[in-house]
């Protein structure tokens, strides 16, 4: 089969291929292309990727290009991990809502609303022309803000699920604490993208959280950046983005003055490339775990490989409503455990959310549907409508400023304005 990466320069791209080249008897992938704008660091990554698969004796071969239409034609799989202005748009979505005291960070709040509106048109086109040559691949989203982009997707008819590594990293924390093997435990994960609960850990069929809360209280209030009294009194296990919602004003505080993340990523990205470029190097380098993308290569691997099989397991991913958070519209996507058809994912049950976060889920959720609208149809009021709608920032001032701003430094992505 042919998997095709589009955003295939992302110094991200050697922890896919760690996976492809060692999950390669679920997703036997023949070809794998690697397609991006950046000719350059096509080179070194591709070079690296053809590397690592020759050294696990993978019979797979590896192409880039800068051609999108050649990269998706007759492709089976295109992952989408792409980053429209790279880090230095990054840069703007986590500094400027700073100067109105509101969080910089690039899928929460404004910043993700920013990303949003420069990202969307682009994946739009990017699936236009999947569907174009290859009409009956599925498109997994690695983009952010991944529930806008998938809802993107799909309201645009598209055969796409979203992903984020957010879940597979709890669970794959919570085995280790338990002293057992990932897939014996199942997590009770419910929310949006970035704002997600693990309300349940299921063992063999029993809920283990409480226990787990009661032995572990450190170490799961570090991996969410909260007090872990206050994961006892919530009893679950909170996503690390919830840290930008619950302790906003603090988390600003702490970003004032210190080096925005997009600089700390750039920074690592230029060693990284430097370490690509080493014709002796044929592994995925340690230094690449100081990015956020932990165990995705896992869990695209396994996604695509459900995809394309039905093999009916259990994953979360980013999927259309449909009734399971049953105060959502259908057509919102949240991000749940969901059975993964052939036909693509089917969400599971979700028991009824608590009245506290609930009431989270629908506010963001009413944001990021005016976010699409925002994205789509362009414009500095609906971008302000968006603002307004978001539980973090929520004042006509604050909105109408930051919309008029965002909009300023995004302009040369922003095909409306
Ligand atoms: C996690 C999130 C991703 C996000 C990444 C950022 O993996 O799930 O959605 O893109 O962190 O990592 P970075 O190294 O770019 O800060
Ligand atoms: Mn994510």
């Amino acid at each position: 089969m042919k998997l095709t990466v589009v955003g295939g320069g992302s110094t991200y791209t050697p922890e896919l291929v760690d996976g492809i080249a060692r999950m390669r008897a679920d997703l036997p992938v023949s070809e794998l292309v690697l397609a991006d704008p950046d000719a350059g660091r096509l080179e070194l990554v591709g070079g690296l990727a053809a590397r690592m698969l020759a050294r696990a004796g993978h019979p797979g071969t590896v192409r880039t290009t800068c051609d999108l239409d050649d990269a998706v034609d007759g492709a089976t799989v295109v992952l989408l991990q792409l980053r429209v202005g790279g880090q230095t748009a990054r840069h703007v979505d986590e500094t400027l809502p700073l100067a109105c005291g509101c969080v910089g960070q690039e899928t929460t709040g404004a910043g993700g609303l920013a990303k949003a509106l420069r990202t969307v048109p682009v994946v739009l086109d990017i699936a236009e022309r999947v569907s174009a040559r290859a009409p009956d691949a599925w498109i997994i989203d690695f983009t952010n803000p991944v529930g806008i982009v998938t809802r993107a997707l799909l309201d645009a008819g598209h055969r796409a699920a979203g992903l984020c590594n957010v879940a597979i990293g709890v669970q794959r924390r919570a085995a280790g604490l338990l002293g057992v093997p990932p897939d014996r435990v199942s997590l009770g994960h419910a929310g949006l993208n970035h704002l997600t609960w693990v309300r349940s850990v299921d063992l063999d069929g029993k809920d283990v959280l409480p226990g787990l809360l009661d032995d572990h209280p450190g170490e799961l209030a570090e991996a969410a950046g909260l007090p872990a009294a206050f994961l006892r009194r919530l009893g679950a296990v909170p996503s690390y983005y919830l840290r930008y919602f619950y302790q906003h004003d603090l988390v600003v505080e702490e970003q004032r003055g210190a080096p925005s993340r997009a600089e700390q990523v750039a920074a690592l990205e230029r060693d990284l490339l430097a370490m690509y470029a080493d014709p002796t190097l044929d592994t995925k380098p340690a230094r690449l775990e100081e990015r956020g993308g932990a165990y995705y290569s896992e869990a695209a691997v396994q996604l695509a490989a459900s995809l394309l099989t039905g093999r009916g397991d259990a994953q979360v991913v980013n999927v259309r409503n449909g009734g399971t958070l049953p105060f959502l519209d259908d057509r919102a996507v949240i991000e749940v455990p969901a059975r993964i058809t052939a036909a693509g994912p089917v969400p599971l049950p979700v028991p009824p959310l608590e009245p506290l976060l609930a009431g989270l889920v629908a506010h963001v959720s009413a944001y990021e549907e005016l976010a699409l609208d925002a994205a789509l149809r362009g414009g500095v009021d609906r971008v302000a409508a968006a603002l307004l709608a978001h539980p973090l920032i929520g004042q006509l001032d604050v909105a109408d400023r930051l919309a008029r701003d965002l909009v300023a430094a995004n302009r040369a992505h922003l095909p409306w304005a």
